[in-house]
C-alpha cells in the first residue's frame, strides 16, 4: 500500500481493477471502477461490508447520469444544478448498465458528484464512474484524513491523499418519489434547502427496503461512548474524553476536544469523526462522551452520527 497525492497514479489503479481510497468533500472514500462488478467485490471483501448495503456511484459529469439511470427526469437535473459538484446523493432507478453487486440487486442507484478536486480529477482520469463507500470498517468511525483510512484498512492498494476532509460527514441522501423527495439519510444539505428545489414527500412511508443502511448502531467506536446525559455524567470523568460543542460542560474531564470556536455546527460536522478517532486512540481516555446539539438543520445530522455511534454501548 502506497500513500500519496498523485491522481495519475491512482487512476491507473482503478483502472487495472484496484482499490484506491480517495478524499472527497465529506470522508474519504473507498473507490472501485463501477463498471466492473470483480473490482467492486473487493470493496465488499477489505470492508467487511455485508453484500445486502449498496454502493453510491460517484461521477464527474452529468453525461454519466443518463448512462447509469432510468429515465432522468428534469426534478435531478435541478437538484444537481442546485447541489453538485456537492454532499448530495440521489437514489434513482438504475439503468442495465450498473452491475447489481453496486446496488445489492436493488432496482436503484444511488449517484452522486463530489465537491472535491481530488475526487473529480481521480474519476476524470480513469474515465469510469467510481462506486464507493466510506473508507472504513464496515460499521466503524468515518476516515476524513488518509491516516484514519490507514488505521482502519492498511491493505488498500492506495491512499489518494488529499488532506482533511472539509464537510467531515456523509452525504445527505434523497430518495425521488412520484410526490416529492425522501431523506433517508441526513447531512449538512438540509430537508429545508431541497425544499426550495423539490417538494418533500410526506405521502408515502419510507420503505425499510429501499435505505438498507438505515441501521440503528454505526459508526461505532471502539470505545464506549455516550451523548451528555444525567447518566453519562455520572461516570467517572477522570478517564473521559469529553466532544465539547457549546463550552458548558467541560469541567472535570480528563480531555477535551472543542469541536466549534463559535458554535458552529458545520464546524461540529467537519470534526464529529476526527475527535472520536482521537479518543479512540488514545491511552489516557476510556469513555468518550459527546455534547448532544437541537435536532434542526445540520443538528439532525450531528445527532444521526452521534446516536448511531453510541448505539451499542447504550445497551451495555
Ligand atoms: O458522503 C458520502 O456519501 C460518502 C462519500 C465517500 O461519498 N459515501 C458514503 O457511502 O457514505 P456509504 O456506503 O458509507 O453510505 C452510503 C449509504 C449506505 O448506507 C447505503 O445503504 C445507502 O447509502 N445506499 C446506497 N445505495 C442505495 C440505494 N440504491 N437505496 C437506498 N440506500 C442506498
Ligand atoms: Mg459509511
Amino acid at each position: 500500500m502506497s500513500i500519496s497525492s498523485n491522481i495519475e497514479t491512482a487512476a491507473r489503479y482503478i483502472r487495472e481493477g484496484k482499490l484506491v481510497a480517495f478524499p472527497t468533500e465529506t470522508v474519504y472514500g473507498l473507490g472501485a471502477n463501477a463498471l466492473d462488478p470483480l473490482a467492486v467485490a473487493k470493496i465488499f471483501e477489505l470492508k467487511e461490508r455485508p453484500s445486502f448495503d449498496p454502493l453510491i456511484i460517484h461521477i464527474a459529469d452529468l453525461a454519466w447520469l443518463e448512462e447509469l439511470v432510468m429515465g432522468a427526469d428534469e426534478r435531478i437535473f435541478r437538484l444537481a444544478e442546485k447541489f453538485w459538484p456537492g454532499p448530495l446523493t440521489m437514489v434513482l432507478p438504475k439503468s442495465k448498465r450498473v452491475p447489481d453487486i453496486v446496488t445489492s440487486g436493488l432496482s436503484t442507484v444511488g449517484i452522486r458528484m463530489p465537491a472535491n478536486d481530488y475526487a473529480l480529477g481521480l474519476i476524470r482520469a480513469c474515465g469510469c464512474p467510481v462506486a464507493a463507500p466510506s473508507a472504513n470498517k464496515f460499521g466503524r468511525i468515518s476516515p476524513t484524513t488518509a491516516a484514519h483510512v490507514k488505521k482502519q484498512l492498511p491493505d488498500v492498494d492506495y491512499i489518494l491523499d488529499g488532506g482533511k476532509t472539509t464537510v467531515g460527514i456523509e452525504s445527505t441522501i434523497i430518495k425521488l418519489t412520484e410526490h416529492g423527495f425522501q431523506i433517508l439519510r441526513n447531512g449538512i444539505i438540509t430537508q429545508e434547502e431541497l425544499e426550495e428545489v423539490v417538494p418533500l414527500d410526506s405521502h408515502s412511508e419510507i420503505e425499510k427496503l429501499s435505505a438498507p443502511g438505515m441501521m440503528k448502531s454505526h459508526y461505532s467506536p471502539r470505545k464506549k461512548l455516550l451523548i451528555a446525559d444525567s447518566v453519562s455524567m455520572k461516570t467517572d470523568k477522570s478517564k473521559a474524553g469529553l466532544i465539547s460543542f457549546s463550552g458548558e460542560l467541560e469541567n472535570g474531564n480528563r480531555k477535551v476536544i472543542r469541536v466549534s470556536e463559535k458554535g458552529d455546527l458545520r464546524d461540529y460536522a467537519v470534526n464529529i469523526f476526527e475527535a472520536m478517532h482521537a479518543f479512540e486512540d488514545d491511552d489516557d481516555i476510556e469513555i468518550m462522551i459527546a455534547e448532544p446539539v437541537s435536532e434542526t438543520g445540520i443538528g439532525k445530522a450531528i445527532m444521526d452520527r452521534l446516536r448511531k455511534a453510541e448505539y451499542n454501548w447504550r445497551q451495555i
